[in-house]
């Protein structure tokens, strides 16, 4: 396996290896801090095609100024051994000058992918102004750069899954998306990178939030239509968790993303959940605040 950080090497790379094994090519766009999540997207990608390249590249642009981008845990040995272990070709692992120019680092912009307002400017989007065009735009930079034939990812992320698949068809990038299911802990916690900021008791306050989607689509299955009362159900599991701050709690449909107030009868839901965790720094004593999120089908 390779480590490589210039697109130019991955480009002379990937010819390469498609000399000496001619088929499809794989991606895995992803930020690091690797977990079976991760994995389960990586060993997919390994399956099914003749080189799969996994990227590991937290992307400035879409993060907020206040956001995580600093403290983003970066464990880029572990990510590499990882992959390794997975049999993967390449681990692509650029810096962030690598990818943008300087234009981008003196004036703070750059060319970008920017979906419509509509899509963007709610869940994720309307606490995070920008997220989804810096996701865009760095995933839309890797399609062009690999020219991979297939790219991976998860239903954890259900708004960016479906803003890219949006994204790929407006934009004919001749590249085919595989959604892949959420990787829980035995006790329903949805795995995240961010999931390494918890403590134990936050950790307990951030399983509400998956038993809250599980609660909620219990009673779906026992017949409750109106999104209402499963969103209120929702929101009194998280309040239990304690310490616990819902930014939002919404169903949609899963084809167009818009709001619903009834789920019909064979049309397909996704209840989805945003709530940030608050965690006491057991040094400084100083609190901060883990945002996390969830989802499931109903
Ligand atoms: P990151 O958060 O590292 O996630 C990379 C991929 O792993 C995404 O497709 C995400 O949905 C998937 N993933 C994360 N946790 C998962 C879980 N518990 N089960 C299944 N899949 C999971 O998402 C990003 O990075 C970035 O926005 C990126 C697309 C790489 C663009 O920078």
């Amino acid at each position: 396996m390779k480590i490589i950080n210039k697109i130019e090497d991955l480009k002379n790379e990937i010819k390469n290896l498609k000399s000496t094994k001619p088929g499809t090519i794989g991606l895995v766009p992803t930020m690091g801090a690797l977990h079976k999540g991760h994995l389960s997207l990586i060993e997919k990608c390994r399956q099914e095609n003749k080189i799969a390249i996994v990227s590991v590249f937290v992307n400035p642009t879409q993060f907020g100024p206040n956001e995580d981008y600093d403290k983003y845990p970066r464990t880029l040995e572990d990510d590499a051994q990882l992959c390794e272990n997975a049999g993967i070709d390449i681990v692509f692992a650029p810096s962030p000058r690598d990818i943008y120019d300087e234009y981008y680092f003196k004036h703070k912009e750059t060319t970008l992918i920017c979906p419509p307002y509509e899509v963007v400017n709610k869940l994720c989007g309307k606490a995070r102004p920008g997220h989804f065009d810096g996701v865009c735009t760095i995933v839309g930079k890797l399609f062009n750069i690999t020219k991979a034939n297939k790219a991976y990812f998860g239903q954890k992320d259900a708004q960016q899954l479906f803003i890219i698949q949006k994204m790929v068809r407006e934009l004919n990038f001749d590249i085919e998306i595989v959604p892949c299911p959420i990787v829980r802990e035995t006790d329903g916690l949805a795995l995240s990178s961010r999931n390494t900021y918890l403590d134990e008791k936050a950790r307990k306050s951030a399983l509400s939030i998956s038993r809250a989607l599980f609660k909620a689509k219990e009673l779906r299955t026992k017949g409750v239509i109106e999104t209402q009362t499963l969103i209120d159900t929702a929101l009194a599991y998280i309040n239990m968790g304690g310490n616990m701050e819902t930014e939002y709690a919404e169903i949609v449909s899963v084809d167009t993303f818009e709001k619903i107030d009834i789920i019909e009868e064979n049309k397909k839901a996704l209840m989805l959940i945003a709530a940030k965790v608050n965690v006491e720094d057991s040094n400084s004593g100083n609190c901060y605040q883990v945002r996390l999120i969830d989802n499931i089908e109903l």
